[in-house]
């Protein structure tokens, strides 16, 4: 339904306006608040699980740092803007909080921006952060989508780092997936018994009935030959809401090889289309289906907080309507900018809703 996508687009982008304005500091609207009450995907696993990689499937571009060891060492806000096809040239680029109006065309410039906005905040040191970074990337070929990659869930500390850094990772994960409205991506490798995982064990924790937690399986191909994981696939070794989906990523050597995504995807559908255990569940399978799968479900989401989300944004123009009419309020002429947009975009958020919802059952075409 074309107004149910205007309203997802309109969440990512009222996300992307709260995290813009941050601790603006102004003494009206409840920024954090209203962040907090939408939907994002949050993606956890055990290091080395594949979760950089599922990532990367579902935007369908090269451009996290992976590898062995602990590579993720800051939250990444990952925001996924889905822009209009045009004929003229190149419509998909990234773009930083931390470095507004630079737009980055090159992919691997992203990637390098992420390693050395890491290593400011960290150091070159082994050491983690709380403290995110925020990527938007705009592109014709995503879905509306705010996913968090985050650290690696370790057992044991390596190469100097304080004992501690286990259950840093561990709380600054956990702080993200146990709100409420945070879609949990569990990541578990297939190559390792599942009773095993640290994604379900966690995911276990915070979302004990399984409601808001997608399991996912990487890594099918690297399993022992003569075995399969149908009983995970199949719900059978450890039952959850949604249907859990097998992925296969691209292997280290097809990184070194520099084997594309699109290759990569085709591979990967080729697989399962052609595999003997899994032929069977193919359309069920692959991160093309696992992206179109959590757009839907962020749809159901949206849909049934839209009353929730609705009286929040009302509160919200109601106090940035009263913040600006303030003569001389102690904002930053910046961030005043940035209020305006943020009440714009709350007002079409309202608008539409009333126009084409208010009512009726929103999304009722499902
Ligand atoms: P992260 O630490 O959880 O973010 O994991 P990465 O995405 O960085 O992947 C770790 C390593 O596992 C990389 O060398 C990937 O190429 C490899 N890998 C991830 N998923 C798969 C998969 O499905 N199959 C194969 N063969 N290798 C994978
Ligand atoms: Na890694
Ligand atoms: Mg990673």
């Amino acid at each position: 339904m074309a107004t149910m996508e205007s309203l997802i687009e309109l969440v990512n982008r009222i996300q992307r306006a709260c995290t813009v304005l941050g601790d603006y500091g102004g003494d009206g609207a409840d920024l954090p608040t209203l962040w907090e009450s939408l939907p994002s995907v949050a993606v956890v696993g055990g290091q080395s699980s594949g979760k950089s990689s599922v990532l990367e499937s579902i935007v369908g571009r090269d451009f996290l740092p992976r590898g062995s060891g602990i590579v993720t060492r800051r939250p990444l806000v990952l925001q996924l803007h889905k822009t209009v096809k045009t004929e003229s040239g190149n419509t998909e680029y990234g773009e930083f909080l931390h470095l507004p109006k630079r737009r980055f065309n090159d992919f691997s410039a992203v990637r390098r921006e992420i390693q050395e906005e890491t290593d400011r905040m960290t150091g070159k040191s082994k050491m983690i952060s709380p403290i995110p970074i925020h990527l938007s990337i705009y592109s014709p070929n995503v879905v509306n989508l705010t996913l968090i990659d985050l650290p690696g869930l370790t057992k044991v500390a390596v190469d100097g780092q304080p004992e501690s850094i286990v259950s840093d990772i561990e709380n600054m994960v956990r702080s993200y997936v146990e709100k409420p409205n945070s879609i949990i991506l569990a990541i578990s490798p297939a190559n390792q018994d599942i009773a095993t995982s640290d994604a379900i064990k966690l995911a276990r924790e915070v979302d004990p009935s399984g409601v808001r937690t997608f399991g996912v399986l990487t890594k099918l191909d690297l399993m022992d030959r003569g075995t399969n994981a149908l009983d995970v696939l199949e719900g059978r070794a450890y039952r959850l809401q949604h249907p859990w989906v097998g992925i296969v990523n691209r292997s280290q050597a097809d990184i070194n090889k520099n084997v594309n995504m699109l290759a990569a995807r085709n591979k990967e559908r080729d697989y399962f289309l052609s595999s003997t255990e899994y032929g069977h569940l193919a359309n069920k399978m692959g991160s093309e289906y696992l992206a179109k799968l959590l757009s839907k479900h962020l749809k159901l989401v949206i849909n049934e907080k839209i009353p929730n989300i609705i009286s929040l944004i009302n509160k919200t123009i109601y106090e940035l309507e009263r913040e600006m009419n303030q003569i001389g309020a102690p904002v930053a002429v910046d961030a005043g900018a940035q209020l305006y947009t943020l009440l714009e975009l709350c007002r079409a958020f309202d608008r539409i809703f009333k126009e084409h919802l208010d009512g009726g059952r929103p999304g009722g075409d499902r």
